[in-house]
C-alpha cells in the first residue's frame, strides 16, 4: 500500500483552489485532490505509520495559503504559506522523529509547505490572486493511494 500523511482542506478551500487552476496552464488537481504531504512513506506497513503517528502531540492551528509558485524541477504550480507555520513545522518534526522510530526512512530533504494545484505545469504568466481561503488544521490523516484516488486509512486529532 503506498502511503503518505496529509493535511486536507475544507471542502471550500479545496473548490476554490481548483477553481483558481483552472486559470493557469497544466493538469488542474481536483478538488477532492488537493491536500498538503507531510511526509511520503511510499509502500509502507499501515500498522507502523499508525503507531508512529499515534505518539504525535500536534497543535492545532491555521494555515494560510500567501503564495502560488511554479516549481520547474517537477512543473509543479503550488500554494502555500510564505513560511511554514511554527505549529506545522512542530507537527512534521514530530511525525518524522516518531516515524524514524519505527524505522521508516524519509527523504532527507527539509520539509516545503506546499499545496500541489497543478502537475505538467507551465509557469503562470500573470496569475490570479489566490483566493482568500482559510484552512484550520484540526486534524491529519494517514492517507493511502491506490491509481490516483487517495483514501483515508487514519486520521489523527490536534489539540
Ligand atoms: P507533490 O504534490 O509535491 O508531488 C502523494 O503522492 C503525495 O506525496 C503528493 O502530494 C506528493 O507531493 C508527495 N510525495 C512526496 N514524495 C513523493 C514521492 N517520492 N513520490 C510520490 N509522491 C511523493
Amino acid at each position: 500500500m503506498r502511503l503518505f500523511f496529509a493535511l486536507w482542506p475544507p471542502p471550500q478551500t479545496a473548490a476554490a483552489l481548483e477553481q483558481w487552476a483552472r486559470g493557469c496552464q497544466g493538469r488542474v488537481v481536483p478538488a477532492a485532490n488537493i491536500h498538503l504531504t507531510l511526509a511520503f512513506l511510499g509502500e509502507a506497513d499501515p500498522q507502523a505509520a499508525r503507531k508512529a503517528a499515534a505518539r504525535v502531540r500536534g497543535r492545532a492551528h491555521e494555515l494560510p495559503l500567501e503564495q502560488a509558485r511554479y516549481w520547474k524541477h517537477n512543473r509543479i504550480v503550488w500554494a502555500g504559506p510564505q513560511e511554514t507555520p511554527p505549529d506545522l513545522a512542530e507537527l512534521v518534526s514530530q511525525l518524522h522523529f516518531h516515524l524514524g522510530t519505527e524505522k521508516f526512512v524519509l527523504e532527507k530533504r527539509p520539509f516545503a509547505a506546499h499545496v500541489t494545484l497543478l502537475r505538467d505545469a507551465s509557469p503562470p504568466k500573470a496569475p490570479a490572486a489566490l483566493p482568500q481561503v482559510g484552512w484550520p488544521v484540526r486534524e491529519f490523516a494517514l492517507v493511502s493511494s491506490s491509481r490516483g484516488k487517495y483514501q483515508d486509512v487514519a486520521r489523527f486529532a490536534l489539540s
